[in-house]
């Protein structure tokens, strides 16, 4: 089964000269490498545009970390989701636990990002999962309540969840695989409640949070995860590449 794998470069690349040698060794890493999956990359947003440019002859897909919710205007420092677009991107993550947490983005705010995002064309991948001092199963059954409500069956088609505990992030610790999965059932039913079984089982969820090479392939095998949603491994691209030689 085809997965998607998706690298979240965050905040880390701090110079051109880190970006220009990311981009020249993801590529050596990846030049031979044959795989099914869907291999996708969000740099920082101001890199976007160079990334899009030195992957155009590739299959790695491009993706920013955030837009905003308006196409154009006074909106200082923000990034308009069809500018992200127009530079060939295909995807926007939107929601990470770490913009909830430090831009204090709210449940609306997101929805409205993925109503925009759909609008132009890019896919949203809607990162749900609990920050540390909530309930999981609410926190997360509001998160996605918020997108069946208001989105069509077809737009279910149109865009991703991925399931990132935050306590997972960064931590070097993951939940079990039946945890994982419980969670995943849990979008999967609140799909399904909404826009019923056959858009629910279609809908594309990953999971987030600690993923390496030693346990994507149970993320991915006996957690049923559609893919995974990488930050810190995805850094090294010898990590990366590795993690996607594991789905096989
Ligand atoms: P991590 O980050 O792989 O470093 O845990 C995942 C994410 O934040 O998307």
């Amino acid at each position: 089964m085809q997965k998607l794998v998706v690298g979240n470069l965050k905040m880390n690349m701090e110079s051109v000269s880190q970006r220009d040698t990311y981009c020249k060794e993801f590529k050596e890493e990846f030049k031979d490498l044959k795989t099914d999956h869907v291999v996708a990359l969000c740099p920082p947003n101001i890199y976007l545009e160079h990334f899009c440019k030195e992957f155009t002859h590739t299959p790695v897909i491009m993706g920013a970390q955030d837009c905003f919710w308006e196409l154009y205007g006074s909106y200082t420092g923000n990034t308009s989701p069809k500018t992200i677009q127009s530079l060939g991107a295909e995807m926007v993550i939107v929601g990470h636990s770490e913009r909830r947490k430090y831009n204090h983005e709210t449940n609306e705010d997101i929805a409205q990002k993925v109503a925009i995002s759909l609008r132009v064309g890019i896919m949203p991948i809607i990162c749900v999962g609990y920050l540390d001092t909530e309930d999981e199963m609410e926190s997360v059954r509001a998160q996605v309540n918020i997108i069946v409500d208001n989105f069509t069956t077809d737009d279910m088609e149109n865009l991703v969840f991925a399931y990132e505990p935050m306590w997972a992030i960064g931590s070097g610790k993951t939940p079990t695989t039946d945890e994982i999965h419980t969670m995943i059932m849990l979008i999967r039913s609140i799909v399904s409640a909404r826009h019923g079984k056959d858009v629910a089982e279609n809908v594309a969820i990953l999971y987030g949070g600690s993923v390496v090479a030693e346990n994507v392939t149970e993320v991915c095998t006996n957690a049923y995860a559609d893919g995974v949603l990488i930050g810190r491994a995805s850094l090294s691209p010898s990590n990366f590449a590795r993690i996607v030689r594991m789905l096989g």
